[in-house]
């Protein structure tokens, strides 16, 4: 894309991750269901299942494309370090293993069981840390430097890389791809914690469909980016968590945007709407109720702002809209006593 500012990731980039993901991860399908389009009065409610995406969530795009293309241009590098609680590292485990390279996770002490269970499967190897920013970062530091230096080893950062950006947003192409193209849709709303995600999909989606809105779903307990959103024009670095937070079910959720997510959200996303704890859990029950599709706390923040009533008028007019599921790693112990609340 011309005249595009600089740094930001481009519709071609997203376009390239496309080719190299391509027969490795899923095309995974867009369900509808006539009980929610009536019940929204929506013309159109399509559902991006990336819960049914390789390693079960999004996060094998971004890490398929990067561990493709670093392979490729980087062959001395050995081992991939990353932190996360979960999803982005087995998606980085899950690449490596086809890349042959050694994947090394720094997993923070309150990540989901099955999570860590799903790390373990990938023979990823694993370094607990305490559930701080700071503490996974200076994890991170640690291995790097016992990895064997920047000509063997580098990090792989959950969301904040311009390769894990444009794999990310190679859902926005195939979503265009499958509705029927740019015409057939209003809106996509996405999931935000890190912004990897939503930086990329609002890529390719204004890339190629610049009246298709995109709008940033978020836990009101992790609010970053919708303060960060409606602080105004003023400032290019994004807030930081309110204190006492993240406090939220959607642990995939609770990282803070990075100066380089924050600049594509800033240019690229019409909206960041925030989502109660309560109104995360009535989603989860109706989606797992009526599509019969299962789903981790993160992707009900979507579903929230499609299904209740109360975010009506924030989806500005749109009618034909397409929430993305982004995972289905959920604790199935903690299922019907943590995360489903009653209607
Ligand atoms: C299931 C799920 N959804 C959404 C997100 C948020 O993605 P991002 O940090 O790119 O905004 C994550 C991140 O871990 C996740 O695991």
């Amino acid at each position: 894309m011309s005249g595009q500012p600089e740094g930001l990731v481009t519709l071609a980039d997203v376009q390239a991750a496309g080719e190299r993901v391509r027969g490795v991860v899923m095309e995974t399908p867009i369900l509808r269901s006539d009980v929610f389009e009536a019940s929204t009065g929506l013309a159109y409610l399509g559902w991006k299942c990336e819960n049914l995406q390789r390693t079960g969530a999004f996060k094998a795009r971004g890490a398929v494309n990067a561990l493709a293309a670093l392979s490729r241009s980087h062959p001395s590098l050995e081992v991939f370090v990353t932190h996360s609680s979960g999803n982005h590292g087995q998606a980085m485990a899950y690449a490596c293993n086809l890349n042959k390279k050694k994947a090394r996770v720094v997993v923070p002490s309150d990540a989901p069981a099955p999570k860590v269970a799903g790390l373990r499967r990938l023979n990823a190897d694993l370094t607990f840390c305490t559930p701080t920013q700071k503490a996974r970062e200076e994890t991170c530091a640690k291995l790097l430097a016992e990895s064997g230096g920047a000509d063997r080893a580098r990090l792989l950062h959950p969301y904040d890389d311009p390769l894990v950006i444009a794999g990310q947003g190679t859902i926005g192409l195939e979503i265009l791809a499958q509705v029927g193209g740019p015409s057939a849709i209003d809106a996509v709303i996405v999931p935000v914690g890190g912004g990897g995600l939503i930086s990329g999909v609002a890529t390719a989606i204004k890339g190629l469909a610049p009246n298709v809105k995109v709008f940033g779903a978020e836990p009101l307990n992790a609010d970053d980016a919708a303060r960060s959103f409606h602080a105004g024009s003023g400032t290019a670095t994004p807030l930081a968590h309110r204190p006492g937070m993240p406090d939220t079910i959607g642990d995939g959720l609770k990282a803070m945007l990075s100066p380089r997510t924050f600049a594509h959200i800033r240019t690229r996303v019409d909206d960041i709407i925030t989502v109660t704890e309560d109104q995360m859990k009535q989603a989860m029950r109706l989606v797992m109720d009526e599509l019969k599709v299962v789903i981790e706390p993160s992707a009900a923040v979507g579903a929230a702002v499609a299904l209740l009533p109360e975010f009506r008028d924030r989806l500005q007019g749109c009618k034909r809209v397409v929430v993305i599921l982004c995972g289905g790693n959920v604790d199935l112990d903690k299922l019907s006593s943590d995360y489903i609340s009653k209607l």
